[in-house]
């Protein structure tokens, strides 16, 4: 679905989830979401906190799973998506804390792979994911899946691809800052999702939307493997379809 722009693309994004939230808060079931960081889901989170603020809409039975998290990270440094997602949605609505799942960047290395065991657990304890929201990266990653990545990956630590570190260089100012790997949810964990929105704007992601979009479906081009996935929308401004 092609947008004219990025905010006409995020709104629609931004009240999908809200419709959800509201249907199942009527029906009084809880919600349950996995959310991405980045700049492209900025505007959604603004217009989220606008919606609980303005129209009321109810956070108190929403759970929350994160993509992903840079691995070494302190959850209070303000490069960790913890600090993203407290500064940018949490702190503004209703979600209770013991609803928030992010992955924990402070986990000791020989015990990241139990974290990553319990955290897949912990999903399907809430009845598995509603509605996944995506980014994508310019090496064709979802979450901080890499080229490489199969479809039958789950919740692991990973290493960056470089183009991914060149693209957080600036926010860390500069690449060596950059932790060398993350923590991510796996393709077949996303795919797993009920839904599944990712979100494309600006013109650096034209290219890799073109491999996404019209590409063969390859672990080379991670997100390529959502076109797998039957209840999966594409959301692209003008600019990010230019190549199609
Ligand atoms: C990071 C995140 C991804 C996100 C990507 C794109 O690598 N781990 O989940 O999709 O950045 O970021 P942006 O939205 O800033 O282009």
């Amino acid at each position: 679905q092609v947008f004219n722009d990025p905010q006409e693309l995020t709104l629609h994004a931004a009240h999908e989830i809200s419709d959800l939230i509201n249907k199942n808060n009527k029906l009084k079931k809880k919600t349950v979401l996995c959310l991405p960081t980045g700049s492209t889901p900025i505007g959604v989170y603004r217009e989220l906190v606008r919606q609980h603020i303005d129209e009321g809409v109810d956070w108190s039975n929403v759970v929350t799973f994160n993509l992903d998290e840079y691995y070494p990270m302190d959850p209070l440094s303000k490069h960790s998506y913890r600090h993203y997602m407290q500064s940018k949605l949490f702190s503004h609505i209703n979600i209770k804390e013991k609803n928030i799942h992010i992955p924990d960047g402070t986990i000791p290395l020989k015990s990241v792979d139990k974290f990553c065991e319990q955290y897949e657990q912990a999903i399907i304890e809430e009845g598995g994911i509603d509605l996944a929201l995506l980014g994508i990266g310019r090496s064709g990653h979802i979450g901080f899946n890499e080229p490489g990545s199969s479809s039958k990956t789950i919740t692991r630590r990973i290493v960056l691809d470089e183009i991914t570190r060149k693209d957080a260089a600036r926010s860390f100012y500069g690449i060596v800052n950059v932790p060398k790997s993350a923590i991510t949810m796996g393709i077949k964990t996303i795919l797993d999702c009920k839904r599944i929105i990712l979100m494309s704007h600006g013109e650096s992601k034209a290219t890799v939307m073109k491999k996404c979009l019209e590409g063969e479906i390859t672990p080379h081009v991670p997100a390529t493997f959502l076109r797998l996935h039957h209840e999966t929308s594409f959301f692209l401004d003008k600019a990010s379809a230019a190549e199609l």
